[in-house]
This record gives structure tokens, C-alpha cells and sequence, in this order.
């Protein structure tokens, strides 16, 4: 195997995880969790979206949550945005990175953000720009990369498009969602070997929601294939509510774990990592679907 000896884990747990939850964790609770995360050696972590509160409720106290965390030196703390409505917000909130998204399927992309996925461009193309003069950087998501709830198979072309489009946007890093979970490592491949040829493996990030169990498999043939940045979510949280079907991003934990034991660094402390999830997972009120978790709890209760 060729793999790479150091990977960069973008924690989404605190936005991803959160939006599809019934829910309604407590700003402080939110805001304990971003700490302990802060702590553990992750680098990235999305606190939050500015969406519309009506569209996401779990997640309409953003601006407090940005406000009350305690910022780690080093850690970048960005958020979902939508729009330019959505910027205003995240700025007063002082986000260091901006996250814009769309859909390479225009069915998700109309129920998502309840827009065409041409008149999505120049949205997001404003915030982008908005967003790289105010200093922030910018990353981009492109969903239903490798299956949408409504179409199924989405055109190859359709994603290339969309992606060329962020990247002449301005976004320095654009991320490949498998939004409900449906990919395979074959597929993997396939869609990596056609992407590499127009997009540097530097520049892309893989993002697997872990519905039907392979995206630890995935992430390994897409580690193969050269790309070093994944997205994950702590105890495998997660999911997207506008997307029926869709349960959790590969969990952090799992992630970690798998690497750390092949000698691939990711400078997250899983003693520190596991401390985070225990906590959320509390306040969850039910058993999140990481392994790694729930082996070590398993531990901790026979020990
Ligand atoms: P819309 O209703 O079409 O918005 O929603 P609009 O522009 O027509 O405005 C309607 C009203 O909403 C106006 O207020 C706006 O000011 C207000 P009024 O004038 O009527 O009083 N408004 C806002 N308020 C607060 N914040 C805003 C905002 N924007 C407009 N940002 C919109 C369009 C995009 C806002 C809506 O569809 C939305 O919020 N969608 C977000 C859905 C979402 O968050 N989905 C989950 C995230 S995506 C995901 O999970 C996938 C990912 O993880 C990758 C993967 O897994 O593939 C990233
Ligand atoms: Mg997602």
C-alpha cells in the first residue's frame, strides 16, 4: 500500500453532526464540546452554519456559539454559509474560515438551498469574493458526489462542472461529499482517477457519511490515490436533513484509531479526542455510532 504518512482531519461534528439532530443541544453544551475538540490536537473544526435558522434550527444559535468558544492558537474555526445573508452573520461572528456548498445534482441542490444549481452560482461566488476580502479563507463543498437521494447516479460531468466553478470562485480547498453514504471504494477510485487529471490531490478533500459501513474503506483507497484531508465527525454524528436516508460522517474516533495504528499521523490526541465525544455523547442521550467509542467505553464499564 502507498500511503500517505501525515492526514488532516476536518472535525464537522459540531455543524454536520448537529444540523440533523431533533435535538436541541444547549449553547453551553455546544460551546464545552467545541473546547474539548479544541484541545485534542484537531486542527479544523466547522462550529456552526449560517443558514437559515428556519431551515436548521438545531443550529440557529451560531453567532452565540462563535462568540463564547475559547479559541485555540493554531485551530481554524469555520462555518457553513449559504449566501451573503449568511456572511453578514458569520463575519459579526469572526469566523476564520467561510464553507460554501451546493449539490452536483440539481434536485438535492433545489431542496438544500431551494435554488437551481445555476443561480447558486453567482450567490456563492459573491460570498467567496465578500468573504477573501475580509481576510478569511474559503472552502468548498460539492454534495451528492457519489449518489443523490432523488436522482441516484450523478453525471461525472456535472460534478466537474460545479467543482471548476468553486475553484474559479476562489476556494482554496474544495470537498467531495458523499452525502448519503452510498460510495464504494471502486467508485472511489474511478471518480478520483478522472478528478486528479484536472484538480491537485492537495486541493481536495473527502467527505463520507458512513450510512452503509465502507467509509473507512473509501478513505483508504482515497488515501491511496493521494489525497491527505478528510472530513469526519466526532462519534459519528451527523448527517443532512434536506437529504432523506442520510446518517453520519465517518466518525473521528474511528478515523484516528485506524490511522494512528498504521503510523499515519494526525496529531489528534485520542485520549483528549475521546474525552470530547464521551461528552457530547452524553448530552445526546444515546449511544453515537463511532466503534473506537463505544469499544473503549465498553472498556472503561469492564475494567
Ligand atoms: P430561501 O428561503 O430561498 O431564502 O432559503 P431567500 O433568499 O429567499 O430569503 C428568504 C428569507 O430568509 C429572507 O427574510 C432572508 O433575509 C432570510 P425576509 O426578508 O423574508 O424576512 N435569509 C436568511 N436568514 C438568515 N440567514 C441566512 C438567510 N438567507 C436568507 N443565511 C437558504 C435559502 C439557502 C437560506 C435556505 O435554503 C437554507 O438555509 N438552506 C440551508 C440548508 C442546510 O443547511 N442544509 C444542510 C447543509 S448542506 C450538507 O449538510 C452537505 C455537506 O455536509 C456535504 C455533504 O455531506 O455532501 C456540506
Ligand atoms: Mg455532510
Amino acid at each position: 500500500m502507498k500511503l500517505p504518512k501525515e492526514v488532516t482531519i476536518k472535525e464537522v461534528g459540531p455543524r454536520d453532526g448537529l444540523q440533523n439532530e431533533t435535538k436541541f443541544v444547549a449553547t453551553a453544551d455546544k460551546v464545552d464540546w467545541i473546547n474539548l475538540l479544541s484541545l485534542s490536537g484537531l486542527k479544523y473544526i466547522e462550529v456552526s452554519s449560517f443558514v437559515h435558522p428556519k431551515w436548521i434550527p438545531s443550529l440557529a444559535d451560531s453567532l452565540e456559539v462563535f462568540k463564547q468558544i475559547k479559541r485555540q492558537h493554531g485551530v481554524t474555526y469555520g462555518a457553513l454559509i449559504p449566501n451573503e445573508k449568511g456572511l453578514e452573520r458569520a463575519l459579526e461572528a469572526n469566523i476564520d474560515e467561510a464553507a460554501i456548498f451546493m449539490s452536483a445534482s440539481e434536485t438535492h441542490n433545489q431542496k438544500n438551498i431551494n435554488k437551481s444549481i445555476d443561480s447558486t452560482f453567482p450567490v456563492l461566488h459573491n460570498v467567496a469574493q465578500a468573504a477573501l476580502s475580509a481576510n478569511k479563507t474559503v472552502r468548498g463543498y460539492v454534495s451528492t458526489v457519489f449518489g443523490c437521494p432523488y436522482e441516484g447516479k450523478v453525471d461525472t460531468e456535472s460534478i466537474i462542472h460545479v467543482s471548476e466553478k468553486l475553484f474559479e470562485m476562489g476556494i482554496q480547498e474544495l470537498s467531495l461529499g458523499d452525502t448519503i453514504g452510498v460510495a464504494n471504494p471502486k467508485q472511489v477510485e474511478l471518480l478520483l482517477e478522472i478528478l486528479l487529471k484536472r484538480f491537485p490531490a492537495d486541493k481536495l478533500a473527502l467527505h463520507f457519511h458512513d450510512t452503509r459501513g465502507t467509509a473507512l474503506a473509501n478513505m483508504l483507497t482515497a488515501m491511496e490515490m493521494g489525497i491527505t484531508t478528510f472530513d469526519s465527525a466526532a462519534g459519528g454524528l451527523g448527517g443532512c436533513p434536506y437529504a432523506p436516508g442520510a446518517s453520519g460522517n465517518v466518525a473521528t474516533d474511528d478515523v484516528v484509531y485506524m490511522l494512528e495504528e498504521m503510523n499515519i499521523h494526525t496529531g489528534v490526541d485520542q485520549d483528549k479526542l475521546f474525552a470530547a465525544t464521551s461528552f457530547i455523547q452524553q448530552k445526546m442521550d444515546r449511544a453515537l455510532p463511532s466503534h473506537n467509542l463505544q469499544a473503549r467505553l465498553g472498556a472503561v464499564i469492564r475494567s
